[in-house]
């Protein structure tokens, strides 16, 4: 047990624990993405599929407990990674000298994903810890009409590609899959992942900003 322990508190360790759960969450939001265009379908389809979800009782409270425990080891481990990497510069320059050089996702990763925990609460507060006797399409309606609201998630989706265009580089960092030969191929993969993700949850605020009556 004690070399587990010991691995995971190893930098190489954190590594590895960010990520699989960078993965992880990146699969959340491929399905949560997925989920969600049922958005373009109308009012029925959007409702149907949030009654769909809600259906599965006590699984769903599995995975929102499984989602929220990776959520946390992502979080405290990428804030021990940052604070040992500002406390030992010589360090610092080891693990930021990637293989692909820096760039701005990889510049700006401690600051997005604090940006990202600040929006997914507010994301809670607005869509999750509500009413859920009344239909999805009237809790999801309101907010994402009001341009304020509809500034906050489109700024808050571009912050997210620029954490998942460089998270998904970086997952194959971390593994050892890093090759000259393959590394371009890998950052046109990391491209495509963050612009399917943010680019289908910005396409449903645009949508639902511009078409009042998509979810009437
Ligand atoms: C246009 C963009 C988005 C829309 C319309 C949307 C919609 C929703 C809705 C309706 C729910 C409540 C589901 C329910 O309880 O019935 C929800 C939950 C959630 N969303 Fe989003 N979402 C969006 C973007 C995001 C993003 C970018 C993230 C993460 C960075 C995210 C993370 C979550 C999480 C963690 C939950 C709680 C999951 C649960 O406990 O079931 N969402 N979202």
């Amino acid at each position: 047990m004690s070399w587990f322990v010991q691995t995971c508190s190893s930098s190489v360790g954190k590594k590895y624990i960010m990520a699989l759960t960078g993965f992880m969450l990146g699969g959340f939001l491929l399905v949560h993405a997925a989920g969600n265009t049922s958005i373009f379908w109308g009012r029925h389809a959007f409702n149907s599929y949030a009654e769909h979800l809600h259906s599965l009782g006590f699984l769903i409270t599995i995975a929102e407990l499984v989602l929220l425990t990776i959520f946390l080891l992502h979080i405290i481990t990428g804030i021990s990674l940052f604070l040992q990497n500002l406390g030992a510069r010589d360090s610092r320059y080891a693990v930021q000298k990637s293989a692909g050089g820096r760039t701005w996702g990889s510049r700006t990763m401690p600051y997005t994903g604090l940006a990202i925990l600040a929006f997914i609460l507010m994301h809670l507060i607005n869509f999750h810890f509500v009413d859920h006797h009344q239909p999805i399409a009237d809790i999801v309606k309101p907010v994402l009409s009001n341009p304020l609201y509809s500034l906050f998630y489109g700024t808050a989706m571009f912050v997210l590609g620029l954490h998942v265009s460089h998270g998904f580089w970086s997952i194959f960092q971390s593994l050892g899959i890093n090759h000259p030969k393959y590394n371009s191929l890998l950052r046109c993969i990391s491209w495509i992942g963050c612009i399917l993700i943010a680019g289908i949850f910005i396409a449903i605020v645009l949508l639902l900003l511009f078409s009042s009556s998509q979810l009437a």
